[in-house]
């Protein structure tokens, strides 16, 4: 079964199964499809994380996050006042050097069993011949008309005669397949070096951005131990740092682990002030404290997941809404997108990847018919200043050369008792995909919900600073919103549905395989269900 937020790239994925690829193969071939049908997200100039499992026993995590370019400074986002300015979103500057070629050519290389042109020669076919602009495309095209419009090449593409395409469209990208195929033909080598390499660097060039032939040459993409979390009797295998997700499910699983959320009734005030809670308290550690793991040393991962500070936090939570300002004193210290496949052999992937906010940084490379990501605005630009996402992060995560900025992307496996798959999922979102993975896992173990109940299900979010619990329409009722209110918490209603996030999630049923695409943001899930 294969998920993902594009109906045309998960009809790759399920093809590349159902003619003799392994998962693997699926995703590498469903990753490099989202590229030309999601573009809004999707990507060869992103970056992203993948979480694995081959057999009982043998889990592995890659890691192909974006690197800050060997010309970048903790400071270089300032202006003369020392105020952040728009430049770590918005330009040639706000891109890292990217890892999404390298990641999906290490995952095959080591994992994957057709061969690397096979898996890359549907995305070629449909950027080549035409695809269709689906939904959240035109959705996305729309919203980022703006930044799209400002890099004459984005236009070409996606503005034609100055109008963003519509859905039902039918669009070819002769420079996105031309460079498609220089991968097929070389492997990363054909972005990282030659004809692929030089158009960066010249796009670089002629926009004031900071990425260097050498920046390109020297990106790899590195396998990390997993996290292996219990909750429930079931094992998640989550993503270590650079991504903040799997010390955030930690922290949230022990803290939580003597509760029966069940008991305190769905979104009750006593649910969302355990759930608003945990997370506050997860996410203030989080956000000051993490890093990526080469830079930072000294990162108490150990202690962050233990159950016994999971019980000194938890024996700071009262009745009533803690101020987030006390809690920053308690720790020492659209668009992103998931797919998620299994095969017959009981081989899956979650694998996220991004290029930041919509279509990255808007511009797109000069004959080469891809997008730039914008993800330095994920490093800490300014302590105490929010980012886009209103994240308020610490030193940890300052900009330094070649160093990787802290992420929330979280694919992740749940297994259950015995070793075996039950569950896999992630998300896009920024910080909100942490939560929204939580509750849609949450909502299978702990509610036995569907996992089309459990991913469509109304959501809430909390991340230390803002002090605010986000709430999507619907998520609470009256009497349990003058709860909270009362318990001292500030509801802000005010997000659309959108924003809470998009998860591709399957689960094992009695009968086979049911996957999800949220409602949230659209796609599709195709193999053999139940
Ligand atoms: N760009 C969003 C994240 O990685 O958290």
């Amino acid at each position: 079964m294969v998920v993902s937020e594009s109906e045309q790239a998960t009809a790759v994925g399920k093809d590349i199964l159902a003619h003799g690829g392994n998962a693997i193969d699926a995703v590498v071939a469903t990753a490099f499809a989202l590229a030309v049908t999601h573009p809004s997200a999707g990507n060869i100039a992103g970056g992203g994380f993948a979480v694995v499992h081959i057999k009982p026993g043998t889990d592995a995590a890659l890691d192909f996050r974006e690197t800050a370019p060997a010309a970048a400074s903790p400071d270089m986002y300032l202006d003369a006042a020392g105020k952040p300015t728009r430049q770590s979103l918005e330009d040639h500057r706000a891109s890292g050097t990217p890892g999404t070629v390298a990641g999906l050519f290490a995952l095959h290389a080591k994992y994957g069993k057709k061969k690397w042109a096979e898996v890359v020669a549907p995305a070629i076919a449909l950027a080549r011949d035409g695809f269709t602009i689906e939904r959240t495309t035109a959705e996305g095209i729309a919203h980022d008309a703006d930044q799209l419009a400002k890099s004459p090449a984005s236009a070409a593409i996606w503005l034609p005669g100055g109008k963003p395409l519509a859905a039902g469209a039918t669009l070819q990208i002769p420079d996105l397949a031309a460079t498609l195929q220089r991968i097929a033909d070389k492997g990363a080598d054909g972005f990282y070096q030659g004809a692929t390499a030089k158009l960066i660097v010249d796009e670089m060039k002629a926009g004031g951005g900071l990425i260097t032939a050498a920046d390109l040459a020297g990106y790899k993409a590195v396998w990390r131990t997993p996290l292996a979390v219990d909750y429930r009797g079931y094992k998640l295998i989550a993503m270590p740092p650079p991504s903040s997700s799997g010390i955030v499910f930690a922290m949230s699983a022990n803290m939580l682990r003597a509760i029966d959320l069940a008991k305190l009734g769905w979104h009750s005030a006593a649910h969302v002030h355990q759930l608003t809670e945990t997370w506050r308290r997860a996410f203030a550690a989080r956000n000051e404290l993490l890093g990526d793991p080469g830079y930072v040393t000294g990162m108490p991962i150990d202690r962050l997941m233990s159950t016994q500070y999971a019980d000194e936090l938890d024996a700071t939570i009262g009745p009533s809404a803690t101020p987030s300002k006390q809690v920053a004193q308690l720790i020492e210290g659209v668009h992103t997108t998931n797919l998620s496949v299994v095969d017959g052999g009981g081989v899956a992937v979650a694998l996220t990847t991004t290029i930041n906010t919509g279509f990255g940084n808007g511009v797109t490379v000069t004959g080469g018919g891809f997008v730039m990501n914008n993800e330095m605005d994920d490093f800490t630009v300014k302590p105490g200043s929010p980012n886009v996402y209103g994240l308020v992060q610490g030193g940890a995560n300052k900009i330094e050369p070649g160093k990787r900025m802290l992420s929330s992307m979280s694919p992740t496996i749940a297994l259950d008792g015995k070793g075996a798959v039950y569950a896999v999922a992630g998300a896009g979102g920024g910080p909100r995909i942490v939560t929204a993975v939580w509750q849609s896992l949450s909502n299978l173990i702990d509610f036995h919900l569907s996992i089309e109940a459990a991913v469509a299900a109304p959501r809430i979010h909390h991340q230390h600073l803002p002090d605010k619990v986000f709430v999507e329409a619907d998520a609470l009722d009256q009497p349990t919103a003058e709860a909270l209110t009362g318990l001292g918490y500030a509801l802000d209603w005010s997000n659309p549905a959108f924003a809470f996030g998009g998860v591709t999630a399957l689960a094992r049923t009695p009968t086979g395989w049911a996957g999800t695409a949220d409602r949230h943001r659209g796609g599709a899930a195709a193999g053999d269900g139940p």
